[in-house]
């Protein structure tokens, strides 16, 4: 039997099927006019200080104007804070089943308000259809299995643990505190929603703060999570950029810390944390890779080509857990790469409004800038390159076209390369131990594909890798919430997985009552 998950009867959101045209075509029309709208606004929650100047949120697909954000000032994220320490004593003493409901509420809202949602993470994001969609069934999938949770979990009576007759020991969990939560703009939605209702299930409050490239799409989260009867205490829109959650994670009124994004901005988040006074804080990271697949002389070609290709170029590449370098066994790396390259060629970029796209833009000036960088150093050492023209009607955009890159191995790239650049590289039958040790070597542990048809070669690599996500004979992207549990080690995050059963208690504390009776 299939294994069960380990709250019975809970589902995934079903998302939206976009190959029924009844479904599809209402929706495209809906869509369509909200790309007309450029006014929408993100603004803190707690409004204390005068105007500031706010910021543009421009669409990265063409420049357009989207809306606008106003950051939040330092007496901002001072009266935020105030508030979530003190909101956070009765958010605690609610208890799991009534956060559990509450959490719900919000899921539910999610999808209510799911042409919204798509059409600002198409726009801000610069997202596919499919991924905005994908992107919405993640963080539907998120609030669930986290109200799950902390039904689960946070009992008033806890856990009863044995001793003498004559004593009764009981664990019980409980928020820590105030939690700051840190969220990519890669995943503005659905990440963002984890990294905001994995710590209030715990029964902490949150101060939410997003990537500054996308602040619109957090905003309306967050004003959901009010709607649904959270109250705007418990949970507070932080908009801004570094300084912002630099001022948040340096306040020694916080609990801690739940963060996504690069290994260098979780180092300074964990050095502030350490740093100041108050309580020792908790610091829950998911960071960068640099995610290989391996390919031996036993695996489908036509497989192969499917599952390459979307796993480095879906999403235009700017998945945590996107491949970035693949390692062809030499015997079959010619017409393998034939294979690969025929997928690539056909790949269509451009507006992600157009249903018919498989790459989007990257996100912003400075991503492609750096990406254009490794591309041009690439073809610069003399090695072979194919790349994709840019399409007329792209220029407004910030676009990377997608890019194959011949190197000699994994640790010829000094970086994660966020974007759709493919690196491939070869290896003899007899060297499978060493590549799977130079993938170690970069320190980064996060997702590891395989293709193989031999059970010998799949126990090896699974017991020599160091990586979080290990998988075998298909993509490595799109981990599904209670199946896929995501993250990864050493400079891939702290763990606890995302959507896994540990992943809400690492924000609780734990405290044990015993009686002698
Ligand atoms: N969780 C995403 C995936 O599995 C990456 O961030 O693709």
């Amino acid at each position: 039997p299939l294994p069960r998950d380990i709250f019975p009867g809970r589902v995934n959101s079903a998302g939206v099927d976009l190959s029924d045209p009844l479904v599809r075509e209402p929706l495209q029309a809906v869509l369509a006019e909200f790309d007309r709208v450029d006014s929408w606004i993100a603004e803190p929650t707690t409004l204390i200080a005068a105007a500031t100047p706010t910021r543009q949120v421009r669409a990265p697909s063409n420049g357009a104007l989207i809306g606008t954000c106003r950051d939040a000032t330092p007496d901002d994220v001072d009266a935020t804070i105030t508030a979530a320490v003190a909101a956070q004593p009765s958010w605690d003493a609610l208890g799991g089943a009534a956060r559990g409901d509450l959490l719900d509420r919000v899921a539910d809202l999610y999808e209510e308000n799911r042409d919204l949602f798509l059409s600002i993470c198409q726009r801000e994001a610069g997202k596919t259809l499919t991924d905005a969609v994908l992107e919405l069934r993640e963080a539907v999938d998120f609030l669930r299995y986290y109200a799950a949770e902390a039904r689960r979990l946070f009992t008033a009576e806890g856990e009863a643990l044995p001793g003498p007759t004559g004593e009764s020991n009981r664990l019980t969990l409980h928020g820590r505190g105030a939690f700051v939560a840190i969220s990519p703009w890669n995943f503005p939605l659905a990440i963002f929603t984890g990294l905001v209702a994995g710590p209030l299930a715990a029964g902490n409050t949150v101060l939410a703060k997003p990537a500054e490239q996308t602040p619109l799409i957090a905003g309306y989260a967050i004003d959901l999570f009010h709607q649904a009867g959270v109250p705007s205490e418990v949970v507070q829109f932080v908009p801004g950029d570094g300084k912002v959650g630099a001022l948040l994670t340096a306040d020694p009124r916080i609990a801690g810390a739940a963060f996504t994004g690069s290994t260098e901005t979780a180092r300074a988040i964990n050095r502030a944390l350490a740093g100041r006074d108050g309580p020792l804080a908790q610091f829950v990271a998911e960071t960068g890779g640099q995610n290989a697949m391996i390919v031996d002389s036993s695996a489908l070609p036509e497989q192969v080509t499917r599952d390459v290709v979307a796993s480095a170029f879906q999403s235009a590449g700017q998945r945590c857990s996107a491949l970035r370098v693949l390692y062809l066994q030499d015997d079959v790396a010619d017409a393998m790469l034939a294979m690969i390259r025929g997928a690539f060629e056909a790949l269509v970029i451009g507006d992600p409004a157009d249903l018919a796209t498989d790459v989007g833009p990257v996100i912003d000036g400075e991503a492609k800038a750096a990406l254009d960088s490794h591309i041009a150093a690439m073809k610069q050492t003399g090695r072979r390159v194919w790349q994709h023209d840019l399409p007329a009607g792209c220029a407004k955009g910030t676009f990377v076209t997608p890019t194959i890159i011949e190197i000699e191995s994994i640790a010829d790239l000094t970086r994660e390369n966020f974007g759709p650049v493919l690196h491939v590289a070869r290896f003899k039958a007899d060297e499978l131990d060493a590549v799977v040790d130079a993938i170690n070597a970069t320190g980064f542990g996060l997702t590891l594909g395989l293709h193989s048809r031999i059970d010998a070669t799949r126990r090896c690599v699974q017991a020599r890798s160091k990586v979080g996500n290990f998988y075998v004979n298909r993509n490595q992207i799109g981990a599904v919430v209670g199946s896929q549990p995501f993250g990864g080690e050493g400079l891939s995050g702290t763990g606890p997985k995302a959507g896994g059963p540990h992943y809400v208690a690492r924000f609780a504390t734990e405290r044990v009552t015993c009686i002698d009776t």
